[in-house]
């Protein structure tokens, strides 16, 4: 896959910013990237914390040849960005679906967008995330418990331009793969969730368990009062274990 990288200072979001060339026909491959977003968006209709200065901002934009979920998208993307933080001795790993944790805190979130054609295949998919490169400053209160840095300093713009190339050539390199998901088990292995009791929604009822694994859909297994739920989408929380776990 040939990259065409694209740097602005400050945008509302790149995902928002790509989708609008997507439609207007930019190629696969066409990379945005910020050093701050006004209106960085997350999973879940949630806003993404993205000031100046600690953070890298980047959007992907891809025209799947093959029929791929969004979701599995995601999980390449964790895989990439997990291997690319790790090549740099951290111990990274991923919270099912799409975040990277360091030393109990996150580090990166992934948000992929897309659009369908009439049968239903992706037309364009758009791959955005979010690194926390070094702690934001001026952290919302909110955030404070939940949001780490990868490192312990401001990364200069040419450490920012590797970083971000590395995570891109192995973003290709299992997605020049496709339809072989050779990215599955790292997923499964990289995983901080197994074992450990969450707490989720399944159709708007909340429910608890322990999860357990992930499928080769990447659906996150968990077992809850005896059966074993699926979980397609949505986000689990870490709650403290119960007797008997
Ligand atoms: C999440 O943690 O829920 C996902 C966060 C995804 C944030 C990235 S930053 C680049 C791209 N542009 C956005 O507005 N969101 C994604």
């Amino acid at each position: 896959m040939k990259f065409d990288l694209h740097f602005v200072e400050t945008i509302d979001s790149t995902n928002t910013a790509l989708k609008a060339l997507a439609k207007d026909g930019a190629p696969e491959g066409y990379v945005l990237t910020a050093e701050r977003q006004t209106s960085g968006r997350g999973r879940l209709g949630r806003a993404f914390f993205s000031p100046a200065g600690s953070g890298l901002y980047s959007s992907l934009l891809l025209r799947p040849k093959m029929p791929i979920r969004p979701a599995a998208l995601t999980c390449l993307a964790a895989v990439a960005a997990a291997e690319t933080v790790r090549s740099y001795g951290k111990d990274c790993r991923i919270k099912w679906v799409n975040d990277l944790y360091l030393d109990g805190k996150k580090v990166a979130g992934i948000l992929t967008e897309g659009a369908l054609d009439q049968s239903g295949q992706l037309r364009y998919a758009i791959v955005g995330i979010g690194f926390d490169l070094n702690v934001p400053k001026n952290l919302p209160a909110s955030l404070d418990p939940v949001v780490g840095g990868i490192f312990d300093r401001p990364l200069s713009a040419s450490e920012r331009e590797a970083f971000l190339l590395r995570y891109l050539e192995r973003f290709a390199g299992y997605y020049e793969r496709l339809p072989e998901i050779a990215f599955w088990e790292a997923y499964r292995n990289l995983q901080i969730v197994f074992g450990r009791r969450v707490a989720f929604s399944e159709n708007g009822t909340p429910k608890s368990g322990v999860a357990q694994s992930v499928d080769r859909d990447f659906r996150l297994l968990v077992c809850s009062e005896g059966a074993l739920i699926p979980l397609e989408r949505g986000e689990v929380t870490f709650i403290a274990p119960q007797e008997g776990d």
